[in-house]
């Protein structure tokens, strides 16, 4: 059968880091509150020149490199994003033009969040309906502009960046130990939409809108989602949390991805954690991480990893692949 392998992954963060200790001063909060509720120490924040397109592009090329291939070799684009540069064209679209890329497909995906977990989930399935052979899957988030940067309780909690992975058509035996997209499981669920929301939109407000949150709901649901979705992607592949090489959760807080870890007996050395470097980039935060982790030599050809995430509306969904 086709499975969609890796062949290639990349990543891009804004030039600009920000510390806790500089929200000192500007707002009652402070660096132990932040990384004690949170594990975050510091984020990456876009500077005027730097977009959702131009992340998305850097972190697309050195997919590219990574994998020894050219924009003329990619059939298809997703691009995760809920803060694409324009309301259309899509910023996939955008990206495909900066590639120089004028054949094939592009389109963005809005899963907040989960959006990174939803496109290679829908990616494998472009693949294996053959309608693509290669896909160039983005995560790219500039959350730092629709951030109320006078409310504590969200802004220190987000940040910039962009991940990609490049999935291919290889030909697997049909089990598990194939490489590639092995299991995925997707949820939502609009009844949580006013936990976590931006207050605007162009059908409504006409604005572009800012990011609120209900943060101890969303903490509330977060665990017991997160490890469902897990345990269904589990059961679809046959395999148990001993069987992983690597757990690479969405990079929201440190405690929730501690949590998750623990309901679901998966050793704190298989974790990867980067929220601490990153903070919360959304739907680039599961491809910033396993970039990292593919670049210091942790994930390795032949490794089972659990990607998973969990957002706004709520979205939320794993993904299990050997790499
Ligand atoms: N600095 C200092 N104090 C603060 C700050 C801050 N930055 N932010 C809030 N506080 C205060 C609150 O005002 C509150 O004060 P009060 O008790 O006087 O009212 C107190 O700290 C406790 O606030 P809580 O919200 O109860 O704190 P909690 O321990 O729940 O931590 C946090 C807050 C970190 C937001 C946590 O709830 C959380 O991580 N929730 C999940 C958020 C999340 O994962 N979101 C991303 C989902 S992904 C997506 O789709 C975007």
């Amino acid at each position: 059968m086709i499975r969609s392998v890796v062949r290639g992954i990349g990543s891009a963060l804004p030039r600009r880091i920000m510390k806790n200790t500089d929200f000192e001063g500007v707002l009652e909060t402070s660096d132990e509150w932040i990384a004690q509720r949170t594990g975050i120490r510091q984020r990456h924040i876009a500077s005027d020149d730097e977009t959702t397109a131009s992340l998305g592009e850097a972190a697309a090329r050195a997919a590219l490199d990574n994998a020894g291939l050219t924009p003329a070799d990619i059939d298809l684009i997703v691009l995760a994003t809920s803060t694409p540069n324009n309301t259309f064209p899509a910023t996939a679209v955008e990206i495909q033009n900066r590639l120089g890329m004028h054949h094939g497909f592009a389109f963005d995906m809005q899963a907040v969040c989960s959006g990174f977990v939803y496109a290679v989930a829908t990616a494998d399935l472009y693949i294996r309906g053959g309608l693509a052979r290669r896909v160039l899957v983005i995560g790219s988030e500039t959350f730092s502009r629709i951030l109320d940067w006078t409310d504590r309780s969200t802004c220190v909690l987000f940040g910039d960046g962009a991940g990609a992975l490049i999935l291919e058509a290889q030909e697997g035996e049909g089990t598990i130990a194939d490489r590639g997209v092995l299991a995925a499981s997707l949820r939502s669920d609009g009844v949580h939409k006013d936990k976590l929301y931006v207050d605007g939109g162009p059908s409504t407000t006409g604005t572009v809108g800012l990011l609120r949150m209900e943060g101890r709901e969303v903490f509330k649901h977060a665990v017991g989602m997160i490890t469902d979705v897990i345990e269904a992607t589990f059961s679809q592949a046959g395999i148990t949390a001993e069987d992983l090489d690597w757990f690479v959760p969405h990079q929201a807080n440190k405690r929730i991805i501690d949590a998750s870890a623990r309901k679901l007996g998966i050793a704190d050395e298989k974790v990867v954690v980067t929220v601490n470097l990153h903070g919360n980039t959304s739907a680039a935060s599961v491809p910033l991480a396993l970039a990292v982790a593919v670049a210091d030599g942790r994930v390795k050809k032949g490794d089972l990893v659990l990607l998973e995430a969990m957002g706004g509306g709520f979205t939320w969904g794993a993904v299990l692949l050997r790499w």
